[in-house]
């Protein structure tokens, strides 16, 4: 039995679209039927051998899914044949099937928009378990670097619904109404020279309580420098291509603390909680309190063009390629 995917045949190459045979299910694995799969910057790492996770060509791309399960493994007792689920892997979203491990797939309500739920996973899983692991509480201020982007419209909302102040950075002024929309109390011109100045005044000259960074480069610098003294930073990414190098004297004088969060590694350092969270937010998600953002939809095939939507920085929120009707 084959299905089509998407294959990355050499780090760098252009992908293509084969025959993939299927491989058996360990006792603790779930195959989807793929509906939807979303795009993250990390793809374009991955693509080209600079992710953190190095797969060997040729293998399939793609981190998050939407569909309904097809089979499960026989100590699989979370979800059954015909739920529609959503799903995190590290690659092998971006084809008709995928094979997940039990505990990065979650059971969706049956009305659930599987589009927006393909987009899910990372983006909300992200934000939500690094600011709760930030301690962001009601009534501090939270500056989100690139806030109309995939992660970053998601801290935004979240942070939000936390009941922090969200102070938005965002390249246009479309994309900060977008952000707006989606529970920034203000939004700042992160092309402007005076970011730094305008976050001290609107935080009446003390500073942000916490910064949420995607970016890197300049706005890690920004968030240095308009962070209090005794605030936090979480490192989230570096969309800029370019890793912060941290002066320590900065962090000494000002009593900062810069903490590095990557989601995936909660599959090993606290995999409980990882799971806890996203199953958090997707009650959130079916209570009405969050609002997945796709700016975009393509078919698979257009996966380089997908891909292009976020390198050129005109995708706002999620970009989704469509597998099945
Ligand atoms: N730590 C984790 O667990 C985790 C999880 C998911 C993603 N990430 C990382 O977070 C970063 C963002 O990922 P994403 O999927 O949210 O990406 P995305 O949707 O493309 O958003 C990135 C945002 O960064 C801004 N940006 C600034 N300079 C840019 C540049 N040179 N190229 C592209 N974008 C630029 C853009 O906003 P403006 O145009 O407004 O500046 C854009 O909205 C990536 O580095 C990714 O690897 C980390």
């Amino acid at each position: 039995m084959t299905f089509k995917a998407l294959v990355c045949p050499a780090l760098g190459q252009d992908l293509q679209i084969q025959d993939i045979p299927r491989q058996d299910l360990t006792t603790h694995q779930v195959r989807i039927r793929v509906s939807a799969a979303g795009i993250n910057f990390a793809d374009s790492l991955l693509l080209t051998g600079a992710y953190q996770e190095k797969l060997t060509p040729p293998f399939v791309p793609g981190f998050e899914l939407a569909g309904e399960v097809i089979e499960i493994g026989k100590d699989v007792v979370t979800c059954k044949p015909g739920d529609k689920v959503l799903a995190a892997v590290i690659g092998g979203a971006w084809g008709q099937e995928a094979v997940a491990h039990w505990r990065d797939v979650h059971v969706l309500p049956d009305a659930a928009d599987m589009t927006q739920a393909a987009g899910f996973p990372i983006a909300y899983g992200t934000s939500h378990l690094a600011l709760i692991k930030a301690g962001l509480t009601a009534g501090e201020t939270l500056v989100v670097h690139g806030a109309s982007g995939g992660v970053g419209l998601t801290a935004v909302e979240i942070g939000a619904g936390l009941g922090a102040r969200v102070i938005a950075c965002a390249s246009s002024d479309d994309k900060l109404k977008i952000a707006i929309e989606h529970g920034a109390a203000i939004g700042l011109d992160s092309r402007s020279d005076d970011l730094r100045e305008r976050i001290k005044e609107l935080t009446g000259g003390k500073g942000a309580d916490l910064a949420y960074d995607p970016v890197g480069g300049p706005a890690f610098d920004c968030a240095l420098r308009s962070t209090r003294p005794g605030g936090r930073i979480l490192v989230i990414g570096f969309a800029s291509g370019t890793v912060p190098q941290i002066p320590a004297n900065i962090l000494l004088v000002k009593n900062i603390s810069v903490l590095g969060f990557s989601w995936n590694a909660y599959r090993t350092i606290d995999p409980d909680a990882m799971r806890r969270s996203l199953a958090d937010c997707i009650d959130l998600w079916t209570q009405g309190r969050l609002h997945p953002h796709v700016s975009n939809i393509l078919p698979l095939e257009q996966a380089d063009q997908a891909l292009g939507l976020l390198k050129n920085r005109t995708a706002t929120g999620k970009v989704i390629l469509q597998v099945a009707e």
